[in-house]
């Protein structure tokens, strides 16, 4: 299983599934049942019928929101735009967790549910493994990573510190429902998310202007003085208050 083939399009009724060459469909449209028509939970670990290492599958489900018009449920949807995401990162050598299916449902050109699955990782989100134990590797890890992503001209737009899971020797990046391709301002909000994210981990959290410095070492120019992104990290974490 994995991203290495390009993923097979099927059509089932209103459903379009796009499914690794080496996954069964008929599986693959059995979970679409269970966790997208029946259940009303948002993330699954399943079981696969596979015996290769990858057994464990996360399955993410989108639903249609009350609050998405006509207009917005004509446009790319999340889970869509999630797996893209997850397509080119892969593409561009990022360390993502594979993209094994994903699906979505749509009625009279109108978005109504999605599914993304990817390979299930063994390890746990960068701020759970640096709450229990304090390693700035963990930190540095995301930071190095976040930089080559921007260094692939690509933005995560969500990367908090439990978008990145504490695998070795290099951090995992999941949940790209806010990918985009780089613009200045994308990489400033990367920046204050992974930076304001850290300055809320419990006990001695890191120093944001280390980890900026570490960042500029290796990534794209900033497009504005370091300070400012500092204070928009300090005002998100103020904000948000959570890793
Ligand atoms: N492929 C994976 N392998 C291991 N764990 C995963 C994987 N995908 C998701 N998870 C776990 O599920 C959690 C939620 O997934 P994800 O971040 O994609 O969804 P989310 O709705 O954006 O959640 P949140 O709002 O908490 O960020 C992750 O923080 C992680 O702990
Ligand atoms: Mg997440």
């Amino acid at each position: 299983m994995g991203i290495e083939q390009p993923l097979v399009t099927t059509r089932i009724g209103r459903i379009t599934l796009a499914v690794a060459p080496d996954v069964n469909l008929a599986w693959v449209y059995g979970v679409w049942e269970r966790h997208v028509r029946a259940r009303r939970t948002h993330i699954a670990i399943v079981e696969s019928p596979y015996g290769d290492g990858r057994r464990r599958v996360v399955v993410k489900v989108y639903r249609r929101r009350k609050a998405h018009g006509i207009l917005r449920r004509l446009l790319e949807d999340r889970a869509t735009h999630e797996a893209r995401g997850y397509e080119a990162f892969a593409r561009r050598g990022l360390p993502t967790a594979p993209l094994l299916f994903w699906g979505r449902e749509r009625r009279f050109g109108l978005f109504c549910a999605g599914l993304v699955a990817t390979a299930h990782i063994e390890a746990e989100p960068i701020h759970a493994a640096y709450a229990r134990q304090p390693d700035e590797r963990l930190i540095d890890g995301a930071v190095d990573l976040l930089s080559a992503i921007h260094r692939a001209e690509l933005c995560h737009g969500d990367p908090r510190l439990r978008n990145f899971l504490a695998s070795r020797p290099v951090p995992t990046v999941i949940d790209l429902g806010s990918w985009s391709f780089m613009s200045p301002r994308s990489q400033v909000r990367d920046l204050t998310r992974l930076l304001g994210s850290a300055a809320a981990l419990p006990g001695a959290p890191p120093d944001m202007r280390a980890m900026l410095e570490r960042y500029a070492r290796t990534g794209p120019s900033l497009p504005c003085a370091a300070g400012r992104v500092l204070a928009l990290a300090n005002r998100y974490h103020r904000e948000r208050g959570a890793p």
